[in-house]
């Protein structure tokens, strides 16, 4: 029988595979090899799993680097003038692309499996589309509807650490920080209860798609899972449309605006929204608690003063950002921040590395939660495509945290971590916790 990855094995998809990822591919190994900085950054896990050292080469390089293939900063000043600037957009996900392939690529791309970095998603067309699909979600997310949410996000919060009262050790990750924010965007999309395991196991296998440079393999098991996704996907709505609830999905599907949107113009706004939101929050969480536990001193202080774990937040953001890059296309010659761009050039913006700017933050590499201008990081992005769930993100992370040291106030990671293999996502795939005051094995020599 086929798996239903072969299935997707067509001459079709391997031509969008080739496109989307093998011709980089190909690039990218040849410019590692030859010791390219933003193609190790890319392909080596011994320089992805600590990218911070490569910023800094990058950084003494220059404001803009190139390859030959795309540019690179990792400079604040750049990196927030081109991601609010008119002159560039996002090159519909595929800036490295010539424009005529990435038209070949739209044509060929089988649109059951499109992925968060495939347009029409939001993240991936540039206004007046983008204002449109923007307008239409936003109201779901303005200060005040994310704020009323908070009750929820404290109640979601305890559950789960009820859950674990009996349970000295466990997965911090598979087991709080992964379920918090999965059960939130599941309320807000109306999903139900014993439907988000099986959505939370699809979206691992779709962030994958916003890594550059993927094989033959991941894709098409990336592809596998994005249409199962989406043939979910399509079921909700039906039940929705036939059920309408309170929730965000039912409200944009009752909207006159959105009226003529297209079954795949949803597909986009929905699982976009669902993998955003949930993605990158557990990363988030999970950084936090691994940068607490190596800095004992700020995690009691906080543990003294409550307020100031919305500045901690902050600092996470800026100091090991979930999100790691993001891509932009100049549409015609250009200046930012007295640097020039050529028309159509790739620039790769280093969010994690342009967080790390010593000309805003004094002493970049130190952790500190009380950092008074942690919150000048660009973990959020800036312009146009600023993160639509930043506030939801912010309340979650800080009531997480919050509620997690508040019952476990001893909490320490024991055990080996790993890291996610994502690029463009930085984060922990298992951060193993011990809640006991002691770790016996952990504290005998
Ligand atoms: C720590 C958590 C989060 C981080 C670090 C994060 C980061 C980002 C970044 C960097 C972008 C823009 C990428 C670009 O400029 O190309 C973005 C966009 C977006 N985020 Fe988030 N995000 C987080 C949480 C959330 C949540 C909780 C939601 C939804 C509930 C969400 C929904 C979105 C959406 C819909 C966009 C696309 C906005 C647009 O293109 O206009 N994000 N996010």
């Amino acid at each position: 029988m086929s798996s239903p990855s072969s299935l997707l094995a067509t001459p079709r998809a391997f031509v969008a595979w080739s496109l989307a990822h093998g011709l980089q591919r190909r690039f990218l190994h040849r410019a590692a090899t030859r010791g390219d900085r933003m193609a190790r950054l890319a392909t080596d896990p011994a320089y992805y799993d600590d990218p911070y050292p490569s910023y800094d080469e990058i950084r003494a390089e220059g404001r803009i680097v190139r390859n030959g293939l795309v540019a690179g900063t990792v400079d604040h000043a750049v990196a927030n003038a081109i991601l609010r600037s008119d002159d560039f957009g996002t090159g519909n996900g595929q800036g490295e692309l010539p424009a005529p392939l990435r038209r070949l690529h739209q044509l060929v791309r089988d649109p059951d499996t499109l992925s968060p970095v495939d347009p029409p998603s939001m993240l991936v067309v540039d206004p007046p589309v983008h204002t449109r699909y923007r307008h239409l979600v936003s109201r779901a997310f303005t200060a005040r509807k994310v704020g009323r949410m908070a009750d929820r996000v404290e109640e979601v919060a305890e559950r789960l650490l009820d859950d674990l009262e009996r349970e000295p050790t466990f997965d911090l990750v598979g087991r709080y920080a992964a379920l918090l924010p999965v059960a939130v965007i599941a309320d807000i999309l109306g999903v139900p209860e014993d439907e988000r395991d099986q959505v939370l196991g699809w979206g691992n296998h779709a962030a994958t798609t916003l890594d550059p440079g993927l094989s033959w393999a991941q894709y098409q098991e990336a592809s596998a899972a994005l249409k199962e996704m989406h043939a979910w996907f399509a079921m909700h709505l039906e039940r929705l449309r036939r059920a309408p609830g309170d929730d965000l999905l039912s409200q944009v599907l009752q909207d006159p605006e959105a009226a003529d949107l297209t079954e795949q113009e949803l597909h986009a706004i929905g699982l976009l929204v669902l993998g955003a939101g949930f993605e990158t929050t557990v990363n988030l969480i999970g950084n936090a608690v691994a940068l607490l536990d190596a800095h004992p001193d700020q995690r009691a202080w906080l543990q003294d003063n409550p307020d100031g774990w919305a500045n901690a937040v902050e600092e996470v953001l800026r100091f090991d950002a979930p999100v790691q890059l993001t891509m932009r296309a100049s549409y015609r010659d250009t200046e930012v921040a007295g640097e020039r761009v050529a028309a159509n050039e790739a620039v790769l913006v280093y969010l994690g590395g342009a967080n790390r700017d010593p000309a805003v933050f004094t002493d970049p590499d130190r952790f500190d939660v009380r950092r008074a201008n942690a919150a000048d990081h660009v973990g959020f992005s800036a312009g146009v495509h600023f993160c639509l769930g930043a506030s939801l993100a912010r309340l979650e992370a800080t009531v997480a945290l919050r509620a997690l040291y508040g019952r476990y106030p001893d909490l320490r990671v024991v055990g080996r971590p790993e890291r996610r293999t994502t690029r463009v996502l930085r984060g922990w795939e298992r951060l193993p916790v011990s809640t006991l005051a002691r770790v016996p094995a952990l504290d005998t020599p």
